[in-house]
């Protein structure tokens, strides 16, 4: 389901929610293979683009000709997606998206045109804006009907980008703050910093603060305590910038004696996460398997989500860690557990004012089996696309968040546990233990601590130091889990 993943990446429309959306590009998917155009209906079959048609096109005819456009004004013909002449400078020549077959000059994809200057710049970089701008998608002219046909020309302008609290940097794509030096969006083997104008910049090299975090081997950087590069199961990519497993790190499992990333599902049978449990007083504790939110054990070893068909017989679906129930909805219908009945999709239900019945869009088919369970959601649609349900959309961000065990929501960053996150310098996220569950908030459920092998010093002003270790611990420890300050 591109599709669906497509609107909730944009989240600008809440009817991706119940299962109707619209892609700018859905209308023409084009793919460059060996040289040839691959032009796919709607039905997704392989049809010969309508450019190919020789009585709409005269450069059909010459060879290559699904790669060739006619240019009306010179009468001649261009090769397809050329940027530049005859087009302005930063455009392409594109298929023409209007009914009279004409070609037509394009930001390519990615860049739109600069309502200052009509030149092409790439979205969400620094192009021709200032400092602390980004160069932004035009969404106020956008209309259901350019939705619908893509036919309008994409439209950027200079957007005053969010200002993110220190040690975190702004990823204008999603609108939100990273931390620094982690993954966040990047691709495998690049983190976040400060690029251009202030705005994150997924990088890799061998100097400066990323340094810590280059692996030589792979030209490639991760994440301290994640999988990153590590080719063994059970190592974790260690600030000795080498993959290893201590047991002294809470990521360690016993039972095999490895160590896993905190926060995935990691030597766990299904269902499950590694994670570290909440309030536990271990001054050394350890991660174990636990099942997900929203995930029940059940008597076989897996835990399944609630309301999927799990482990149940064809027809039924889970209530708890014991009990099948037959799947009492019809078609159509979602299950609300409160009121042990089913609502219609898309009615009001048991929702407030301006709320329907949709699914439960966190549940994964693909993975969980379709879920029944309904919650209520926002009705933008009704009352028109800028009409977003800002405030709800917030909460479940955070709260996505915050019910991801290993995640923790500071200030509006995400923060994985174990991890520096907006801590100091050797030290790292740990949750709080000992606190009842009324005392708990997102924020004061984890804590800045020195990581293991460091000294912990107090200054007078209350302000946590931690050393990293010199004496104490045996030096090949030190290195194998990388302490050793570097040389
Ligand atoms: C074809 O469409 C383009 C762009 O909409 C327009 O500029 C041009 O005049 C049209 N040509 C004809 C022959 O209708
Ligand atoms: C954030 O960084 C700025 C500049 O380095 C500094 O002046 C400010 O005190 C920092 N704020 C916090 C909360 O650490
Ligand atoms: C599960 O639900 C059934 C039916 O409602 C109930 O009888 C049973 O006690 C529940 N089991 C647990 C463990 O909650």
């Amino acid at each position: 389901m591109r599709l669906n993943r497509y609107c909730v990446m944009q989240k600008d429309l809440a009817i991706c929610r119940i299962g109707t959306c619209f892609s700018l590009r859905a209308m023409i998917i084009v793919v460059i293979q060996s040289s040839a155009l691959i032009y796919f209906g709607s039905d997704g079959a392989i049809v010969p683009p309508p450019w190919s048609n020789i009585d709409k096109n005269p450069c059909a005819a010459l060879p290559g000709g699904w790669q060739m456009l006619y240019w009306a004004p010179l009468k001649k013909c261009f090769k397809i997606f050329q940027v530049g002449y005859p087009c302005p400078d930063t455009m392409e020549l594109s298929p023409p998206s209007n009914n009279n077959h004409t070609a037509e000059c394009r930001c390519p994809p990615g860049t739109a045109q600069s309502v200052l200057n009509d030149e092409c710049h790439t979205l969400f970089t620094k192009g021709p804006c200032s400092d602390g701008e980004y160069f932004s998608p035009v969404t106020d002219v956008r209309t259901l009907s350019t939705w619908k046909t893509g036919g309008a020309q994409k439209l950027g302008k200079c957007k005053l980008g969010r200002n993110c609290p220190n040690g975190s940097v702004f990823w204008p794509p999603d609108d939100k703050c990273y931390a620094l030096y982690t993954r966040g969006p990047c691709p495998k083997g690049k983190l976040l910093t400060v690029g251009a104008g202030q705005i994150g910049e997924c990088k890799c090299e061998n100097r400066g603060a990323l340094a810590a975090y280059f692996y030589n081997e792979e030209d490639s950087c991760y994440e301290h305590f994640t999988k990153g590069p590590c080719q063994k199961f059970g190592e974790l990519f260690l600030p000795s910038r080498k993959c290893g497993c201590h047991p002294k790190l809470p990521h360690y499992y016993e039972k095999t004696n490895q160590c896993f990333e905190i926060g995935t599902p990691g030597p766990c049978s299904k269902g499950h996460i590694f994670t570290v449990s909440e309030n536990t007083d271990d001054q050394n504790p350890h991660a174990s398997c636990v099942c997900k939110t929203g995930y029940i054990p059940w008597s076989d070893g897996s835990c399944y989500r609630l309301y999927t068909r799990g482990p149940c017989a064809e027809g039924q679906f889970l209530i708890n860690s014991t009990t099948c129930t037959p799947n009492i909805c019809g078609k159509g219908r979602l299950y609300f557990p409160e009121q042990n009945t089913c609502y219609k999709i898309g009615s009001q239900g048991p929702c407030s004012l301006y709320e329907v019945v949709v699914f439960d869009f966190t549940s994964r088919p693909s993975v969980d089996g379709i879920s029944y369970n309904g919650v209520c959601g926002c009705t933008a649609l009704i009352k028109g696309l800028e009409q977003t349900c800002t405030s709800t959309q917030e909460e479940e961000k955070s709260d996505s968040c915050d019910s991801t065990p290993g995640m923790i929501n500071i200030n509006g960053i995400c923060y994985k546990l174990y991890t520096q996150g907006p801590c100091g310098s050797g030290q790292w996220l740990e949750p709080v233990k000992q606190l009842s569950s009324e005392e708990l908030t997102s924020s004061n459920k984890v804590q800045c601590k020195c990581r293991p092998g460091y000294t912990t010093s107090e200054t007078k002003s209350g302000t946590l130091r931690c050393f990293a270790p010199t004496v104490g611990l045996a030096r090949w420890i030190l290195q194998l889990i990388g302490y050793e300050e570097a040389t």
